[in-house]
């Protein structure tokens, strides 16, 4: 009985818990970015391993990659190319949805 019942409450907390590392806000220039999980993991249905560690991306602080890498395929660019996902060409505001940092 006491086990079902932490099944229960398990189960529910990961229903509604936080996914992955949750919403990360990226500070830059071009206007701050907020990486979703949720939309990745959820709506998008991606493994958490097709960004940890396959891409450069690790769950340690990102290393600073500017727009023209991701045109080549770089971080966000590895996936949003336009093929998998929205390109990062001509998009900007899908992802600078945020005032510019100061
Ligand atoms: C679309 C790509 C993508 C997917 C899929 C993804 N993540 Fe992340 N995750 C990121 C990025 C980008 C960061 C920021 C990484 C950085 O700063 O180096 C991050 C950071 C994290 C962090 C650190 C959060 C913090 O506060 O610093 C954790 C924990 C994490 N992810 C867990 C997960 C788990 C668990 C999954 C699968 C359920 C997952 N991620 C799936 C892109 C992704
Ligand atoms: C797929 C999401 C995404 C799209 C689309 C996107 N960006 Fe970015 N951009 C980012 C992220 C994330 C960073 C921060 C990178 C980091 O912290 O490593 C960034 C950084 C920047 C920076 C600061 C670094 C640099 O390259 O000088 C500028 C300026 C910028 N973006 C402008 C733009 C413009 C203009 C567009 C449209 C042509 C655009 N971005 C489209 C995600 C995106
Ligand atoms: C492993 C592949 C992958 C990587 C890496 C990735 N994305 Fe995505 N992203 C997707 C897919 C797939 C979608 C859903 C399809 C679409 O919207 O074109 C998506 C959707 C989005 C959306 C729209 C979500 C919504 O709420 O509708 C935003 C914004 C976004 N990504 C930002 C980013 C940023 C910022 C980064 C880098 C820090 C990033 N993505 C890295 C695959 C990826």
């Amino acid at each position: 009985m006491i086990i079902a019942a932490i099944l229960i409450l398990l189960s529910g907390g990961v229903a509604f818990a936080v996914v992955g590392g949750g919403d990360l806000t990226m500070k830059n220039d071009g206007g701050n970015v907020v990486l979703s999980h949720d939309a990745h993991v959820r709506s998008a249905s991606l493994q958490c391993q097709e960004c940890h560690t396959k891409i450069y991306l690790n769950t340690k602080k990102h290393a600073t990659v500017v727009m023209a890498d991701m045109e080549k395929g770089k971080s966000c660019g590895t996936c949003h190319d336009g093929t998998a996902a929205f390109a990062v060409k001509d998009n900007c505001e899908k992802c600078h949805t945020q005032d510019k940092a100061k």
